[in-house]
């Protein structure tokens, strides 16, 4: 019997009251910024799966992070497209010194000393069969894979990365990173796992975006089964012992109860990435007029906060920026 005693939209009646009890808040500091990295120069290029959204060769990346640094956003994510002729079965120039990520974290954290980068770790941009790892016999070998994981990440450290994200899902990997840079002397490197990273459709567009779909099969013998959520604790019980400093859920909006369990099961900071099909996705609607743009990107990411999520990673991270800085209600 609580009506007329409680009535819930006192609490919901003003801009005023609805501010007071909002229990969540966006704010530049929640964002890492994906950067797709191309090679060449002075290129800029649409990704066409993600409208409004692109490919930067490593001069216009900087003018990028310039406009991400003066909006007050603080951390990326690099990814690189990598040539055809420096793809094969063994990763190898994933550690190249020379190669174009190694380039681009010298440039960016020289311009940028106090901007947190972080790398993609994964052999897929830089495999002739486009899969996450060593290929053998039809099957993607883990511990082979591993070790050539580590001399990515070294490579990556060496170049003047402060994280790496380890996104390939190979077993104890974290681990063999984290002995790597203990072996280094490197007390202050950061891991990102990707802990719960399933085998979703949603990463169509990125796939498109670095040229890296797989060449045969699918991800699955790798990637989580899409109708399983207690295993992601199992992997969060795993990457927190390996030695990762911050848990990742991907994709985000399809998995929300799974950033919701890791983030009550685990007291290091859980992360959330809203991939490129999610951005495809609203984008899109939005473009062909069926969604609000600007309220349906706020009410996607304000999901992920209410689910438990440290940080996000999103395509709209500058958006939402700008919001903020033009002093608009986000
Ligand atoms: C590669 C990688 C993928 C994404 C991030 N790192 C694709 C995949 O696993 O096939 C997806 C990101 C996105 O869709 O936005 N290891």
């Amino acid at each position: 019997m609580a009506f007329p005693y409680q009535r819930k939209r006192i609490n919901r009646a003003s801009h005023a009251t609805r501010e007071l009890m909002a229990e969540n808040h966006l704010t530049v500091n929640d964002f890492i910024v994906p950067l797709f990295i191309m090679p060449g120069e002075n290129k800029k290029e649409e990704i066409h799966a993600m409208p409004d959204y692109y490919r930067f060769s490593l001069d216009l990346v900087l003018e990028e992070i310039q406009e991400l640094w003066n909006l007050g956003l603080k951390a990326v994510l690099l990814f690189v497209m990598v040539e055809e002729h420096e793809k094969d079965n063994t990763g190898v120039s994933a550690a190249n010194p020379n190669g174009l990520m190694q380039k681009s974290i010298k440039a960016i954290k020289s311009r940028f000393p106090d901007l947190l980068v972080m790398t993609d770790v994964a052999l897929d941009p830089y495999s002739s069969f486009g899969h996450d790892g060593i290929v053998e016999e039809g099957k993607i070998v883990n511990d082979k894979t591993s070790k050539a994981l580590v001399n990515m990440a070294i490579s990556h450290i060496k170049a003047g990365a402060d994280w790496v994200a380890p996104s390939d899902m190979m077993d104890g990997r974290i681990a063999a990173i984290r002995q790597a840079f203990n072996e280094k002397g490197w007390e202050d490197k950061g891991i990102l796992a990707y802990t719960a990273k399933y085998a979703s459709n949603l990463y169509g567009p990125f796939r498109i975006a670095l040229d890296s779909a797989p060449g045969f099969g699918d991800k699955k013998s790798y990637q989580m089964d899409f109708r399983n959520s207690k295993e992601a604790l199992h992997e969060a019980e795993l990457d927190i012992v390996e030695g990762a400093d911050m848990i990742m859920v991907k994709p985000g909006s399809w998995y929300l109860d799974v950033v919701k369990d890791l983030s009550n099961h685990s007291n290091i900071p859980v992360s959330a990435y809203q991939v490129s099909g999610e951005y495809a996705m609203i984008k899109t609607a939005a473009n062909a007029g069926f969604l609000n743009y600007r309220e349906s990107m706020l009410e996607s990411l304000y999901a992920f906060k209410r689910a438990g999520a440290q940080v996000i990673l999103s395509y709209f991270a500058k958006e939402v920026a700008e919001l903020i800085q033009q002093g608009e209600h986000v």
